[in-house]
């Protein structure tokens, strides 16, 4: 695998190379609703030569947000802000998807949050209201229209969030799931299977997901779980997108990005490969040109960077790739004024 390769992550929309922008919550959306600040940060990116955006994770319903300002998907009225988004990305040359994201008890809100369970009491939920299977359901309900609504947007995917502790990731833990009290892993992920069958059956939108592979603790999720979670949603999705977190991050891992530990993911990241032919992305604490291909010669399909594309918009062309690397599908060489490089000459 090559940075630079041309490679589908999604079946029918080739990204220019294997660098994923992480979703990240930008925190500046006011009712959700999209504004020039989105605009400018994805533009910029796709235009900094990014292969593929996952914008932020944007909320399937109000209470879903994870932050007051974060971006929502949640109303009809969003989608056309959402179109500019789509609209830049493609300008910039990238494949842009949209993150679905239900915060659950992990939303930090003034208005009342949901979950299924309290043990994510030492975020100080005070006004946590715990769901039945029925409301959860209905919750369900709520990606699939969102991903309807990501699809009238233009967007050529949607990933939806099943890690980092957000509401569907607490269906895969035994202790953190009282909606359904089984042992067995394919009745506790039954939701998240509704959600994906569902998108794939009745909207035209390539879906992904986000995992957090393993939580280092005896209680939580193990890399070896995911033999039979992958065999169960396999046949509905397009890739599998590990996170840098856990889920139970209430006992808290030694091995998170935010402990400054490399490359963190990746041996678990491979592990994935023995359990599906589907592309890979592995994710956390990415910010070199020798870490990316650490990676990929793993044969792990693209790598998502979070922080170092905060840092510099350009990332992927001033740290990844050689000028040589740059062609036409990159923005330098499509820029009118690229062109007339050699006018003062
Ligand atoms: C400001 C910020 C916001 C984030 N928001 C999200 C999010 O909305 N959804 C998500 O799945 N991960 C989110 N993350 C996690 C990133 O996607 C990524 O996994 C993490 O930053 C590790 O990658 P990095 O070390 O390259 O930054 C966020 C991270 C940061 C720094």
């Amino acid at each position: 695998m090559k940075l630079n390769d041309k490679f589908f992550l999604i079946e029918n929309k080739q990204s220019r190379n294997r660098i994923v922008l992480a979703p990240m919550d930008s925190q500046v959306a006011i009712d959700g609703f999209v504004n020039d600040i989105h605009i400018q940060h994805y533009g910029a990116r796709a235009y900094g030569g990014v292969g593929t955006i996952i914008v932020e994770g944007s909320a399937v319903t109000s209470e879903g947000r994870y932050r007051e300002k974060s971006l929502g998907i949640w109303k009809d009225e969003h989608i056309e802000g959402l179109k500019r988004l789509v609209n830049i990305a493609h300008s910039g040359g990238s494949v842009i998807g949209i993150q679905l994201f239900h915060g659950g008890a992990k939303s930090q809100l003034k208005e009342q949050t949901k979950s299924i369970n309290n043990y994510f009491d030492f975020l100080n939920q005070r006004n946590l209201k715990i769901l039945d299977l029925k409301e959860f359901y209905e919750i369900c309900d709520e990606f699939v229209k969102a991903a309807n609504r990501a699809k009238q947007a233009g967007f050529d995917f949607v990933e939806v969030h099943i890690g980092d502790g957000v509401l569907l990731s607490n269906l895969l833990i035994e202790e953190l799931n009282t909606i359904i009290t089984s042992k067995d892993i394919e009745k506790r992920i039954e939701p998240i299977v509704y959600i994906l069958k569902s998108i794939k059956e009745n909207i035209d939108i390539r879906v992904g997901v986000r995992i957090s592979v393993n939580d280092e603790n005896p209680d939580g999720i193990k890399v070896t779980d995911y033999k039979q979670i992958i065999s169960l949603i396999e046949p509905y999705i397009s890739y599998l997108h590990v996170s840098g977190g856990d889920i139970l991050s209430k006992r808290k891992s030694t091995i998170g990005a935010e402990n400054k530990v490399k490359l963190h993911r990746l041996n678990y990241s491979a592990q994935l490969i023995d359990y599906t032919k589907l592309p890979i992305i592995t994710c956390g604490n990415y910010d070199s040109k020798d870490e990316v291909k650490q990676a990929l010669e793993k044969s792990i399909s693209a790598v998502a960077i979070g922080r170092a594309l905060i840092a510099n918009a350009n990332f992927v062309m001033t740290n990844l790739l050689e000028p040589n690397e740059i062609d036409e599908s990159y923005h330098w060489n499509n820029n009118p004024w690229y062109k007339h490089q050699d006018f003062y000459k």
